[in-house]
């Protein structure tokens, strides 16, 4: 379990040591009490900022280290702080978890262990509530496997302890740090974790253990192991599997926190723990990231989480299926035809596109199981995704247009952005790409469009349901390092599917 600084939210009053940190804004205007202290030492602090050129653009810091105090009202600093927060013109909450995030950098790459903030903004509190949600994001570390000696000679960092931030509503501000920004922190933290721990560690075996032990928290847990998938005809989903030393599962969690009679939003997630591409195996370049190919399925672990811990109101279920896709005499074979769990045939063309396969079964029982008002699925399905764009956006398809706006605008307000990607209907000149000679379809649709005929695929597995795929390849694993995370494993879309659950199920 990760150990992060405690965060205590406090009224504003000036402590009289330790490392604080100040807030200013472009053209260097200080707060009232940043002012106060500045006037009563000698201006040490429009001092410094003119010595430094400092602009107060919006992230930038500037430390002044052991600064001779005067007042000895203000006592002693070990360091005064400043934090430019830009024009200071309508900061977005990722704008503050960002400043949050920074400034933890900063104050871990300084070996610094408790610091005060003060914010002496008119911001809302659960602005200022972000802030701390941005320190916290940033201290996930995922170092269980450095032995001590190597932990001592990479880092030499000692850990931060204590933040205090202090702000005008510092009540609010706390209450919704500890009952809506913790628990996503959690499902994040859990989601980076699944997608960092090896497959060595992580094959299915454990991680059907490590999901039906979420039970304590309130989760109502079934796992479904090769037996019962073959029972329930789920041939698609075993085929990925059949290559495998380990068994394959699909995990349902259930949290019921809405009216008995409301009908469920359902989250499907690809979990391969480890995708050799199987006998089409995948050459030996960075083939290790493919142990983060259970990416959309940590989220929907973490989300699953983050939900119980914050006790949503909302019916919700994630169903993950979770299997190794490896090569050996049992392994599927290219040319092989599986039926699966709807009864439709699929050609298998290349092993390698097994993510879809193992999605089909899972979807199609989510549906029939479950009649989910909205079904979205996360997968990290596709290197083509990220050749359409890049590691800053996931792909949405969508066979509905509000869920569709609903998860763009959850997108833009967590930071978790969703770009849409065009989707043809069923008989559609896109979908007809994954027509088959021998079967009903088959598994990979040509050179072209690669993440559009994977979303064709998927769709010919739900009826009537509104439904959304988001291909997260991009920006699951591998991700780009950002002020609140430094981790492989982003934990991405826990914050954003989470935002449109409370957004849009439980006003
Ligand atoms: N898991 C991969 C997609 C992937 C690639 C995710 C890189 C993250 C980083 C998926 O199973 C896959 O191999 N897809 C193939 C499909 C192809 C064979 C049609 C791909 O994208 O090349
Ligand atoms: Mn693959
Ligand atoms: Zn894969």
């Amino acid at each position: 379990m990760n150990k992060t600084a405690k965060i205590n939210f406090e009224k504003i009053s000036l402590p009289n040591s330790g490392t604080i940190v100040l807030f200013t804004t472009k053209s260097n205007k200080l707060s009232d009490l940043a002012k106060e202290l500045d006037t009563n030492n000698n201006k040490f602090i429009t001092k410094a900022i003119k010595a430094a050129d400092f602009k107060s653009a919006k992230s930038s810091i500037l430390e002044i280290i052991s600064p001779t105090i005067t007042d000895p009202k203000s006592a002693n600093y070990d360091r005064v702080i400043l934090v430019g927060l830009g024009e200071n013109k309508d900061l977005t909450k990722v704008d503050w978890r960002h400043l949050g995030g920074t400034i933890c950098g900063h104050l871990l790459s300084k070996n610094i262990e408790s610091a005060t903030l003060i914010t002496e903004t008119e911001e809302d509190a659960e602005l200022i509530a972000n802030l701390g949600f941005g320190l916290t994001l940033r201290q996930y570390k995922f170092d269980k496997y450095k032995t001590s000696k190597a932990k001592d000679d990479a880092e030499k960092e000692s850990e931060l302890q204590k933040v205090s931030i202090q702000s005008s509503d510092a009540s609010a501000a706390k209450k919704h740090f500890t009952s809506n920004l913790s628990p996503i922190q959690h499902g994040v933290f859990a989601a980076r974790d699944l997608v960092n721990e090896p497959a060595n560690i992580l094959g299915p075996n454990e991680y059907a253990k490590r999901i039906k032990a979420l039970s304590s928290l309130g989760l109502e847990i079934k796992i479904l192991s090769d037996k019962e998938l073959k029972a329930e005809k789920m041939h698609a989903l075993l085929g990925v599997g059949e290559g495998s030393r380990q068994g394959s599962y699909l995990a349902i969690m259930q949290w019921k926190g809405g009216p008995k009679s409301e009908k469920p939003v359902a989250i499907v997630g690809k979990g391969v723990t480890f995708d050799t591409g199987g006998i089409s195996i995948k050459g030996a370049g960075g083939m290790e990231d493919m142990k983060g190919d259970m990416g959309g399925s940590a989220t929907v672990v973490g989300l699953m989480q983050t939900l119980a811990k914050r006790k949503a109101k909302v019916n919700a279920i994630g169903v993950v299926g979770l299997v190794e896709n490896m090569p050996d005499g049992q392994a599927t074979r290219p040319g092989d035809i599986l039926t699966s769990k709807s009864g439709q045939t699929i050609e298998v063309i290349n092993t390698d596109a097994e993510g879809r396969l193992v999605l089909a079964d899972a979807l199609w029982y989510t549906q029939e199981k479950f009649s989910p008002k909205y079904m979205i699925n996360l997968a990290t399905l596709t290197g083509a995704i990220m050749v359409a764009l890049g590691k800053e956006y996931a792909g949405l398809f969508s066979n509905d247009d509000e869920l569709a706006d609903m998860l763009v605008a959850s997108g833009k307000d967590t930071g978790e952005q969703v770009w849409r990607m065009p989707l043809g209907e069923i008989g559609s000149s896109y979908d007809k790409l994954i027509n088959s000679t021998f079967a009903d379809m088959k598994n990979t649709g040509g050179r072209w469009g690669g993440a559009i005929t994977a979303a064709q695929f998927l769709q010919r597995y739900v009826n009537e349901t509104p439904w959304a795929h988001i291909d997260i390849a991009g920006v699951a694993m591998a991700s780009n390092k950002s002020p609140i995370s430094q981790s492989w494993g982003s934990g991405y879309g826990v914050d954003l599917l989470n935002n449109w659950i409370s957004e849009n199920f439980e006003k």
